[in-house]
């Protein structure tokens, strides 16, 4: 048996609205991109959406629209993809870090606070709603309106998850998604900016293209990111959809965690009350992570790691001078391992994975 660690779940309607946009001719952006921002920002509860090319270009978009530039600090994990921080810096600001929960694997607000006491230049909060579990919202919102930040929310990976049966992206200034193929809804490459800001949304529009309204007409130093309407097309049946997907998510994450929660040598995923983990990664803890991946392979099991090293400890960050110490989220960095828990899989796969690793230890 072969099960990869994820699987894009596209069918005839995908094919059907692709091959609509095709006959139509209007291949670039346009209305069905309008209408992907449209029916994406309700979903959330929010106001407006802005399509992107990517989660990437979402998150610099939203930083930079909502003012981020050189003389910022932005607080943020260091527990995430690359992406997070790296729209920080090209925003030309400065990423500061402060240590991860070790249940939740999201921003911890002591260490949040703490960062922010030692720190007044921090003028934006970005965080990162880890693998489809929101971050503990109500401390971190009050600490976000204590210090005055702007709220950046990257939800690349929890579409549709809930806080206090809020959606995420819906807390702060702005929500980021992703809708690379991985991700619990998918357009190949793609994303999607969500607020209630109607000046920021203004901005935003602009700045995704080339800083114009009237064509040919540059109010301000804008880029290329454009969602195509092939793109969104996907996005409109991916999002009818995306309620199912995560509900199978949660199913199989469940499945898993009946399956393996007894075994003293792993530790399965925790669920806070309150929270709706929508399980974009099914993410456990081993000790002895080189050999259990090593026997997942030779068992067929895919796998991911998520991630192997700090965001701090990437060679480029030390190049720039990085050397903080987030221990929490550096043990998480050496222990953690992603099961397969995408919506295609079968019983038959998903008993494969609880029986293969209940007797590894055996
Ligand atoms: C947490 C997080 N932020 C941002 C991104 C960037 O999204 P994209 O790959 O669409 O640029 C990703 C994608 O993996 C992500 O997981």
């Amino acid at each position: 048996m072969r099960i990869p660690i994820a699987k894009p779940a596209l069918g005839e309607e995908e094919k059907k609205s692709v091959m609509q946009v095709l006959d139509s001719g209007m291949i670039a952006c346009g209305s069905v991109v309008e209408e992907l921002e449209g029916e994406f920002a309700s979903y959330c509860q929010v106001k407006h959406g802005v399509a992107t090319t990517s989660g990437t270009s979402a998150l610099c978009v939203a930083l930079k629209c909502l003012g981020v530039s050189g003389e910022d600090r932005v607080l943020t994990t260091p527990f995430s993809f690359i992406a997070t921080a790296n729209s920080i810096l090209y925003c030309a600001a400065k990423p500061v870090f402060a240590d991860i929960e070790e249940d939740s694997f999201n921003l911890d607000p002591v260490e949040v606070e703490k960062k922010l006491s030692e720190d007044d230049k921090i003028t934006t909060l970005l965080l990162v709603h880890l693998y489809g579990l929101p971050c503990d919202m109500k401390p971190l919102l009050k600490l976000a309106r204590e210090y005055q930040l702007h709220l950046v929310e990257d939800c690349a990976q929890a579409h549709g998850a809930l806080y206090d049966g809020k959606k995420v992206g819906s807390f702060g200034d702005a929500g980021c998604f992703s809708f690379y193929p991985t991700k619990n809804m998918a357009t190949g490459e793609g994303g999607l900016i969500v607020s209630d800001d109607d000046d920021f949304v203004d901005r935003s529009r602009l700045y995704i293209n080339h800083g114009q309204k009237i064509r040919y007409q540059h109010d301000v130093l804008g880029f290329n990111y454009r969602l195509t309407n092939l793109q969104a097309a996907l996005g409109l049946e991916q999002l009818k959809k995306l309620n199912g997907f995560n509900e199978v998510r949660i199913k199989n994450a469940s499945f898993l965690t009946d399956g393996l929660s007894d075994l003293s040598w792993l530790k399965t995923p925790a669920v806070p009350p309150g929270s709706k983990h929508v399980f974009h990664q099914y993410t456990v803890r081993v000790a002895d992570r080189d050999s259990f991946t090593t026997y997942l392979s030779d068992n067929g099991i895919g796998y991911g790691i998520h991630y192997p090293s700090t965001i701090c400890s990437q060679p480029y960050y030390q190049s720039l001078g990085y050397d903080g110490s987030y221990p929490v989220a550096e043990q998480a960095a050496s222990e953690v391992v992603s099961l397969p828990v995408h919506p295609m899989l079968t019983r038959e796969e998903l008993d494969y994975i609880v029986d293969t690793i209940r007797i590894y230890r055996r």
